[in-house]
């Protein structure tokens, strides 16, 4: 098996069920452009964290690390009309890119983009006492996944969804040694999901465009 065909798979479900269109390419585009990482989610994850958002029918939404707004593109497209989506990021520059992009998605009065690190927005957030969001995708900074993990519980109502990106790291989550902080961040996580009497959570490897990776998933059930 070869990155080359899980490329042609991604390739081959994208192009049969989308989504690809003009919006999501600018989106991309525009992020390459300015230079931004190409870490985003691909189209067909993307599209995978659209459906469960509609699957949950989530009306609020939490994303930590927005980049140039890619996934927050594909999530803010589940939304009601009167939905909303806070998505937090650390880099101006990025968030500068994202708010472009959702903005030219039609998008800009349901998402807000917070620029800081996570650790400092999140409390703020929690002073405001807004509604409780109903789904919460964390793809941050992996050491600090564990910390992201219990302000979701905090700040998500029971019954939301977690979405946790990039637990696998191309196999690095096995070897926390080679794998550094950030295999070290997931790990933990992992750990807190597994005996945490309030979540019930999975984990799903994936292939495709970005190589070998996958997402936790959890649920809060009290
Ligand atoms: N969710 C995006 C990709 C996010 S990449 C997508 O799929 O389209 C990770 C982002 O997290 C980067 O933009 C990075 O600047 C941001 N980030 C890293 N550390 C952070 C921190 N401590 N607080 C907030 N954002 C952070
Ligand atoms: C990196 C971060 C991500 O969120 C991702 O999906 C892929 C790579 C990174 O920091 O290298
Ligand atoms: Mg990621």
């Amino acid at each position: 098996m070869s990155q080359q065909q899980w490329s042609a798979v991604d390739g081959y479900f994208t192009d049969l069920l989308g989504p690809d269109d003009e919006v999501l390419r600018a989106a991309q585009r525009e992020s390459d452009a300015a230079g931004l990482p190409p870490i985003a989610v691909t189209a067909h994850q993307g599209r995978f964290l659209h459906l469960l958002a509609r699957i949950r029918g989530a009306r609020r939404i939490l994303e930590i690390g927005t980049l140039g707004g890619y996934s927050t593109i594909h999530l803010a497209r589940a939304l009601p009309e009167d939905g909303r989506l806070v998505t937090l990021e650390y880099a101006p520059r990025h968030a500068e890119v994202a708010r472009a992009n959702i903005a030219r998605a039609g998008l800009a009065d349901r998402v807000e983009v917070r620029v800081g690190p996570a650790l400092e927005t999140l409390p703020i957030l929690d002073a405001e006492d807004g509604e409780p969001f109903d789904l919460v995708f964390i793809d941050a900074d992996k050491d600090n996944y564990p910390h992201y993990l219990e302000w979701s519980l905090r700040l998500a109502r029971v019954g939301a969804v977690l979405v946790l990106d990039n637990v696998v790291l191309g196999g690095a989550v096995l070897d926390p040694a080679a794998g550094g902080v950030r295999a070290q961040g997931v790990r933990t996580t992992l750990e807190l999901l597994a005996k945490d009497p309030r979540l019930d959570a999975t984990a799903v490897q994936t292939v495709g465009d970005k190589g070998w990776d996958g997402f936790a998933l959890a649920v809060i059930t009290g």
